[in-house]
């Protein structure tokens, strides 16, 4: 690797970037002139994408492997590190909170936190020498837990404190950090979400309108370059948002969750899952 920087000498590494919101954000990051280092898990379709972007950087790197987060951070750190991360690596799990298994709850926080947390940590030196700035790819759903979709919108709420506790932590040293805080949008989200379903499920019915709902919300959302475009004005702006919602309502939706009674947002939620 070298020493490479972009245009105007910044870098970033972007996790995730295979596709959808993260395939997005580090092609228009590399074409507004930024040095991009962009993950994705398999070797393989690494070599591909580097083909058809050779602006872009890509390393492989799965979140739950200790080993490939801290060659990719010695990497970089060697390189002379980083100035923007974008964590936005991440996966939904679908279940009722009976029904997932350990095994699946942790997978959910392996990746969606304990792994971005460990990159973060790893990176951080780094972005401190050079005054960065840390964007989490969190969800609304982080704002207001989601039915059957507990563990994902739990991990999408420590993102989000995560995010808040480090930004005060890390304001005297210059580094800035933000949560992008999106709604739903046309990714590979959706075919990759995973499913936990007990064969006599006492949530059979309500399970399975709730996910129909869901992923129809998702096949028909707005095309995830609007997230790219947002990410990448946060990573200029000098005094960039706390949390910023994106997506179609998500800035109402996200200061209507802060003003009406939580039972009353839960009432809607309910309403809107006929649950
Ligand atoms: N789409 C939505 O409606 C929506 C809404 C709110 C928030 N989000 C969040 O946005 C982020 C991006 O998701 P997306 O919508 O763009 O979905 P996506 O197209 O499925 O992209 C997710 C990316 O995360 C990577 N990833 C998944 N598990 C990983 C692991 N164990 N280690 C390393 N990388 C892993 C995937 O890598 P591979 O390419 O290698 O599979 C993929 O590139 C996620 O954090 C998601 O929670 C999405």
């Amino acid at each position: 690797m070298t020493n490479a920087a972009g245009p105007h000498g910044r870098r970033a590494l972007v996790t995730g970037a295979g596709s959808g919101m993260g395939a997005a954000i580090a092609r228009r990051m590399a074409q507004a002139g930024y040095q991009v280092f962009a993950t994705v898990r398999n070797a393989q379709r690494a070599g591909q994408l580097a083909a058809d972007n050779p602006s872009i950087r890509y390393l492989v790197l799965e979140l739950t492997d200790e080993s490939q987060i801290a060659a990719v951070a010695s990497q970089l750190e060697a390189d002379g590190g980083l100035d923007v991360l974008v964590n936005n690596a991440g996966y939904g799990v679908f279940g009722a909170i009976e029904e997932v298994d350990e095994e699946v709850a942790l997978r959910q926080f392996a990746v969606n936190v304990l792994g971005p947390l460990a990159l973060t940590r790893r990176l951080l030196p780094g972005l401190r020498a050079r005054r960065g700035h840390v964007i989490w790819v969190g969800s609304l759903a982080g704002r207001m837990a989601l039915p059957f979709q507990g563990h994902y919108s739990a991990s999408k709420a420590a993102i989000a404190s995560i995010s808040d506790a480090m930004r005060m932590e890390l304001a005297p040293c210059g580094v800035r950090v933000t949560c992008v805080e999106p709604s739903d949008f046309a990714t590979g989200f959706t075919g990759s979400r995973s499913v936990s379903r007990c064969p006599s499920s006492v949530y059979a019915q309500a399970l399975d309108r709730c996910l129909v709902e869901v992923e129809k919300q998702e096949r028909g959302a707005p095309d995830p370059e609007w997230v790219a475009r947002v990410v990448q004005a946060i990573a200029e702006h000098v005094d960039p948002p706390v949390r910023r919602p994106v997506g179609a309502n998500a800035r109402t939706m996200g200061l209507l969750l802060g003003l009406v009674p939580s039972r009353w947002a839960e009432r809607m939620i309910r309403r809107h899952y006929r649950l």
